[in-house]
């Protein structure tokens, strides 16, 4: 059954996002929450609104645009509270208790009572009942969710979980909610990528990337607005690429892909360097590849902790299969990528050259390295059998590594020095 919406910032028409969604296309995420093969499409056209009967108005979920960011001359068409726009609810749809003008009075009267961090649950029905809770983009327009029996399909993380969708004008993306809220160093660093150039985005491989909601900055720094708080979500444009755990696992054997996923990846990490960007957490999981014989690409997804001029230091240190031992946040930088870029270079390499390294070191949240050889550099097996390994670069780039696992701190020099033979 499709339920349909209403996105009243009609304005948002002028939005030019096919330019470059490049090969953006449907998702193919691992880790699907909950739901088997049936889905629906939960679909949210622009039309009349619910209060007007419209498509939809009785039975199904529908999202009406919150009128707060509208241009002035749509902003006086929409209902000044848009929570009296609220349908009955749908069968089958938990509804939350709607927000009352008075309740929203009390809260910003009294400020000091921090309500919760929203579950996924209330995110994903509040996606079909209270769309006013989120901020509006002209890229939702006419956003069609899949649903599954349970609800709305969505792709969990530890930090975050992802809900992709299409639009009315055919493009592919996703919305991408906290499981906690994020700090105020994590909401400048969205506003810092929003502003980067479409081509550097691009070429360092990024999808592109909105942050909506409604925190504000002032002289006291980040801070939610107690008025008409937003739950907050990033917007990107999605990847139809597979982690890279599952592009390894499938063209494990495949010599030459396995080589050009290592040279594209190299690549990026170059650009990476030459634009001052660094991602602070490469891993299987945050890498997609878009498998297109010499074709192919490496995006990067999961930028909560990367760096680019200007932005905040970030406490996280990365997953630890990936990452120097003795990473610190104080590593935050520039360069923090180069060891874990090497690992993935010589791990692809190393895979292209010999696949039964991958079966003997198959596990999740990791390609090839794990912490334990990590800390015993040269002293496992992995590392004996890379040192075997018939491609030299391999050889090379795997005696490099285990040189700056004996450093006391990861490498800060830029990548192209970490690389066998530049
Ligand atoms: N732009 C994107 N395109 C396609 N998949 C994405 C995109 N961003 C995130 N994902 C996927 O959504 C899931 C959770 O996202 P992620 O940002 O990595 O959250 P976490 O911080 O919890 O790891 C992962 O499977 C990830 O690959
Ligand atoms: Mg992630």
């Amino acid at each position: 059954m499709a339920g349909q919406i209403l996105v009243a910032a009609a304005s948002g028409a002028a939005f030019v996002a096919g330019a470059a969604l490049l090969g953006f296309a449907v998702f193919a995420g691992t880790s699907l929450i909950g739901f088997g093969l049936y889905r629906r499409n939960r679909r949210y056209p622009r039309g009349p609104s619910r209060a007007s009967g419209g498509p939809g108005a009785r039975g199904t979920p529908r999202y009406q645009a919150p009128p707060q960011r509208q241009p002035p001359g749509l902003a006086a068409a929409a209902p000044k509270d848009p929570t009296r726009t609220l349908s009955p609810s749908p069968s089958g749809v938990r509804r939350d208790r709607p927000m009352t003008a008075s309740a929203s009075s009390q809260r910003s009267a009294a400020p000091a009572a921090k309500t919760p961090w929203p579950t996924r649950r209330k995110i994903l029905d509040d996606l079909i009942d209270h769309p006013d809770r989120f901020a509006p983009h002209p890229a939702l327009d006419g956003a069609t969710f899949e649903e599954g029996p349970t609800g709305i399909q969505c792709f969990g993380g530890s930090n975050a979980f992802t809900v992709p969708f299409t639009n009315d004008a055919g493009e592919s993306w996703l919305l991408r909610f906290f499981n906690s809220e994020p700090n105020p160093a994590q909401v400048k660093r969205y506003r810092h990528l929003e502003m980067l150039p479409r081509d550097v985005g691009l070429a360092l491989g990024l999808p592109r990337t909105y942050w909506l909601d409604d925190y504000r900055s002032d002289a006291r720094g980040v801070r939610r607005t107690t008025d008409s708080a937003r739950t907050p979500a990033v917007l990107m444009t999605r990847v139809d690429g597979q982690h890279m755990d599952r592009f390894v696992a499938k063209h494990c054997g495949d010599r030459q892909g396995l080589l050009v996923a290592a040279a594209r990846l190299r690549d990026r990490l170059l650009h990476f360097e030459a634009h001052q960007f660094a991602h602070g957490d490469l891993q299987d999981g945050n890498i997609l590849v878009v498998s297109d014989g010499p074709g192919t690409s490496i995006w990067f997804v999961d930028l909560d902790d990367c760096y680019l001029p200007g932005v905040e230091t970030s406490h996280s240190v990365g997953h630890s299969n990936y990452q120097h031992p003795k990473r610190t946040p104080k590593h935050f930088g520039p360069l923090m990528d180069g060891f874990s870029g090497l690992l993935l270079w010589v791990a692809l390499r190393a895979i292209a050259a010999d696949p039964q390294l991958w079966y003997d070191n198959d596990d999740d949240g990791r390609l090839l390295f794990e912490l334990p050889d990590l800390q015993r550099p040269g002293d496992t097996d992995l590392w004996r059998a890379l040192a075997d390994s018939s491609d030299p670069e391999v050889r090379g780039g795997a005696e490099r590594l285990a040189n700056l696992c004996r450093a006391p701190g990861p490498p800060s020099v830029p990548f192209a020095d970490l690389l066998p033979g530049w």
